[in-house]
């Protein structure tokens, strides 16, 4: 089958997960990473010469049968805590713990990132009414989660992203002393904690409703994700507080590149799902737009309110901790909360459930 662009529609594993040649490999740190240079010199991501142009074609696929690509607002992303100038005050203070341990934990959770690899695809061309030939649906197991894991958590020898932001920081901040507790903390108040996982479409197939969740979870942790590279990217380059400034800058610029894929597969893999409709497991058929909205309204929900507030109380306490050390923690503090970029999270997330018959 091939696309509205012509461009094929099906792909192997193989190839989904084939990075071609480099003129010149990615050194960070000393760590061998995935990706390199092309013989200009141009940084290429990994495992996209055909996952690119595979993308596209799905996506044109989808535009052609009159439907159109979901999208997360990006006025949903909440403000870094702390913001680029908190980050810069607290290092030319001396207080460099708290900076240390986001950049680890932006390192930490990129690494969670190849759990993806672990999550069961059901036969969704059982589940699913609609013919999934040739779609990002139909690849999922078949090379895209695969290639989305390597990406985050590295693969055999080559570093991924974690070791990436790892050697973004240690270049920046010349291999600081990591905080002891960064994992510790984060399993208790941060995206490594276990929640209850409760069933939102119990009449769905089980494995069906956690891909499905899972997927538009990951996309949105994606897309926020892009405020916090933002912010790693303006802070390390700063050569007020960076020692590499250009390496560090490089290096996160080369994950930015790396993270298009990941936005651009997950949404299309969504919006094919909410093009069509889904089975239930006692024989019924619902829409597969209403169980990706829910899913979706859900996660925005969570992630730019509870979760948002959560992670904020939580390094504010260790930002008051690491100050102790300071000849004047008051007056630091205070500047430090001046600097707070004061945000509300809008009132909708664009997702919210359609209202029921006849109530517009
Ligand atoms: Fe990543
Ligand atoms: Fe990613």
């Amino acid at each position: 089958m091939s696309g509205s662009a012509d461009l094929p529609l099906d792909y192997g594993r193989e190839q989904l997960l084939d990075s071609g040649p480099y003129a010149e490999p990615l050194i960070a740190g000393g760590v061998r990473c995935h990706g390199g240079f092309d013989a200009a010199g141009r940084y290429r991501s990994p495992r996209t010469v055909h996952r690119g142009p595979a993308i596209r074609a799905w996506q044109g696929q989808l535009e052609h049968t009159g439907h159109s690509l979901l999208g997360i607002d990006p006025a949903l992303m909440p403000p870094q805590y702390p913001n680029v100038e908190q980050a810069r005050l607290l290092l030319r203070e001396g207080v460099r713990d708290p900076v240390v341990r986001r950049l680890t934990i932006i390192s930490i959770v990129e690494g969670f990132g190849a759990v993806i690899r672990d999550v069961r695809v059901p036969d969704l061309a059982a589940w699913v009414v609609e013919p999934i030939g040739g779609t990002a649906l139909a690849h999922l197991a078949g090379g895209l989660f695969e290639a989305h894991a390597r990406d985050e958590a590295g693969y055999r020898d080559e570093g991924g992203h974690k070791q990436m932001w790892e050697a973004a920081r240690d270049l920046a901040l010349e291999k600081p002393r990591i905080p002891g507790d960064v994992l510790l903390r984060m399993m208790g108040q941060g995206p490594g904690r276990r929640r209850e996982r409760r069933r939102l479409f119990p009449h769905l197939d089980e494995d069906l409703e956690i891909v499905l969740a899972t997927m538009a979870q990951v996309l949105a942790v994606e897309v926020f994700a892009m405020g916090a590279f933002d912010w790693g990217e303006r802070l390390l380059s700063d050569p007020e507080v960076s020692a590499d400034p250009e390496g560090a800058r490089a290096l996160v610029s080369y994950i930015r590149s790396d993270e298009s894929p990941h936005v651009e597969y997950l949404r299309t893999a969504l919006s094919e799902v909410a093009a069509r409709q889904l089975r239930t497991v006692d024989g019924g058929i619902v829409p597969g737009r209403d169980v990706v909205r829910e899913l979706l309204h859900r996660t925005l929900r969570g992630l730019t309110r509870e979760r948002r507030e959560e992670q904020r109380d939580d390094i504010r306490r260790s930002v008051i901790e690491a100050m102790k050390a300071h000849r004047d923690p008051a007056g630091l503090l205070e500047r430090f909360d001046a600097l707070e970029t004061r945000w509300t999270p809008p009132e909708r997330t664009g997702f919210e459930p359609a209202p029921a018959d006849g109530a517009g």
